[in-house]
């Protein structure tokens, strides 16, 4: 017999197969800023590309380019900044920031046009962002993504403290996975409904967690959705008056810049980002980090960190070893998956039709409900899930 937390050895093929496209467009986590120092460079793989991060050797600014030489193609990832230009290490070519020539040594005439591909990045809150479309140069144009991340003022104005950080390394899940998870929410009893000892799988005798979880597209901003969730303990089968936990989580984009924001009712609250970049198809590197009000407890922060961890650890259990449905026979009582689904869609290369793009450039409509067929988003089969 397999146990449930022992992973099932799968083949990738199927899989792979019935997933929509594995990199959706949007801002992604690179680095902590801490592990990019002046003149450093970087090279990383990621999202079906190479790509070479580097920061200006007399200032801080930070860039991204593809990582092959417009020239004759050399990894430009094993040359060196020079002031606020990469130097290719082959023939010493250099290149600004937005992908120009700036020197070839051997010769004056340089060429006109942008040589090199870059992509806008974003330096926020310690760490390193960029936005990446696969299919469409256009669209990475450094000067204008089709939105941008969320400033969070209490980080900025130090409410909120630094408080740690966490490399969960790669973790074996196709990047939907976790977006599909706050609409499914007929899963949240079923796999979180016992309590753990945070940052471990040791469930704790007697002790279960109810969830009320709430999913929404926002209104104003349709790369955002968001979930509340308030989470109350039940011990030995009473449940307690008082709320645990009170979380709302925000997604920016698709699945691959997430922040949390969980209150403790009279203990304060704690701020923590979750962000997803896809390695391959089938495999994430997950990383989080936090911030609280000062006066919590730093051991406390750590558990409340860790009780997230813990619970998204039985989710990881799942999708990876699971197939997407496009069809899936769905229950009267399921959550909005449809309509998550058409939110979705916004961010996919091959499902991108004009009227999403011009949403996420106007930023004025929330996600409109389309009836289309199509890999990710088909009607329903098992009754109003999607009730609207
Ligand atoms: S390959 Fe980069 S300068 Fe020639
Ligand atoms: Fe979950």
């Amino acid at each position: 017999m397999i146990r449930r937390h022992q992973a099932l050895r799968v083949s990738d093929a199927p899989r792979l197969e019935s997933y929509p496209h594995p990199y959706p467009e949007g801002w992604y986590r690179l680095a902590a800023s801490s592990e990019l120092r002046r003149g450093g460079v970087r090279y990383i793989e990621c999202l079906g590309g190479q790509f070479v991060l580097w920061r200006e050797e007399d200032g801080d600014a930070v860039h991204v380019m593809d990582a092959s030489c417009p020239h004759l193609g050399a990894n430009l990832a094993l040359g060196r900044v020079r002031a606020d230009c990469i130097e290719c290490p082959f023939h010493l070519w250099r290149f600004t920031g937005s992908g120009r020539v700036a020197r070839i040594p051997y010769s004056d005439r340089l060429p006109q046009r942008t040589a090199a591909r870059s992509y806008p990045v974003r330096e926020l809150h310690g760490q390193i962002f960029f936005y990446h479309a696969s299919d469409d140069t256009t669209r990475n144009d450094p000067a204008q993504p089709p939105y941008d991340l969320p400033k969070i003022p209490e980080l900025d104005d130090g409410r909120l403290a630094y408080r740690g950080q966490h490399d969960e390394g790669r973790v074996g899940m196709h990047i939907i996975e976790f977006v599909e998870n706050v609409a499914d929410t007929a899963h949240f009893q079923p796999l979180h409904g016992q309590f753990r000892i945070p940052w471990t799988r040791i469930p704790v005798p007697g002790v279960e967690t109810i969830h009320s979880p709430q999913w929404m597209p926002d209104q104003e901003q349709s790369w955002a959705m968001h979930l509340v969730d308030d989470v109350a303990l039940k011990v030995l089968g009473r449940r307690l008056e008082r709320p645990l936990a009170l979380a709302h989580v925000s997604f920016w984009g698709p699945g691959s810049v997430m922040t949390f924001r969980i209150r403790l009712p009279g203990l304060g609250e704690v701020f923590l980002f979750q962000t997803h970049l896809p390695v391959s198809p089938l495999e994430q590197q997950v990383d989080f980090r936090w911030y609280a009000d000062r006066g919590m407890p730093r051991l406390l922060v750590r558990c409340v960190v860790g009780g997230w961890i813990s619970q998204w650890r039985e989710d990881v259990e799942i999708w990876g070893s699971k197939i997407y449905r496009s069809r899936p026979l769905l229950a009267r009582d399921d959550g909005p998956i449809h309509t998550m689904r058409r939110w979705y869609r916004q961010f996919l290369p091959d499902e991108r039709s004009e009227d999403t793009q011009s949403r996420m450039h106007s930023a004025q409509e929330p996600a409109e409900r389309r009836e289309t067929e199509s890999p990710i988003g088909a009607a329903t089969l098992g009754g109003n899930a999607d009730r609207r």
